[in-house]
């Protein structure tokens, strides 16, 4: 398995994506689970980017209105929930449009679970209804280490995992 640094080109990163993508769905045929399959998913690419330094989901609790609770991650402690509207989790929630977020220091109310967490992308996760189940929230302690390939790829993954 090769690592990629943070800085590698564009093409090489959309195939190490394409890459760790098959191997996530290879582990997870024929499991229906969903927590053994964002599980699967959060420590595969977590293992796959040295950038990811926090890595998971955060879900849509079906006994609250509106409010998302921490799911399966990788990495230091997160936050526990977090409302629909609130934070860039939040925010992906309620818009249902993944979140690239260069400078969280900039982004209007963001919540600091980790204070070395400084860039970070959250895409939305619909069933294959078409319903929000979840957000998939990655956070780097780099300064902009996301852009349209990770948005890309990431929901393309996402999709073919939880929407399928
Ligand atoms: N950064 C997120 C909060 C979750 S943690 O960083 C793990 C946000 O503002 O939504």
């Amino acid at each position: 398995m090769s690592y990629l640094a943070r800085n590698d080109r564009p093409a090489d990163k959309a195939a190490r994506y394409a890459e760790v993508e098959a191997e996530i769905l290879a582990v997870l045929d024929g499991e229906p689970n969903r927590v053994a399959r964002m599980a699967t998913a959060a420590s595969m690419l977590a293992d796959a980017f040295p950038v990811f330094f926090w890595t998971g989901f955060y879900v849509v609790d079906d006994s609250k209105a509106e409010e998302l609770v921490v799911g399966p991650y990788q990495g230091t402690l997160g936050c526990l929930r977090i409302a629909f509207g609130r934070g860039v989790c939040g925010t992906a929630a309620i818009t249902r449009q993944t979140q690239i977020v260069q400078d969280v220091h900039a982004f209007p109310g963001h919540i600091a679970c980790d204070p070395r967490s400084v860039s970070e992308i959250v895409v939305p996760v619909l069933d294959a209804s078409g319903q929000l189940i979840a957000v998939f929230d990655v956070d780097a302690t780099e300064i902009a280490a996301f852009d349209d390939v990770d948005a890309e790829a990431l929901e393309r993954l996402l999709a073919k995992v939880f929407s399928a």
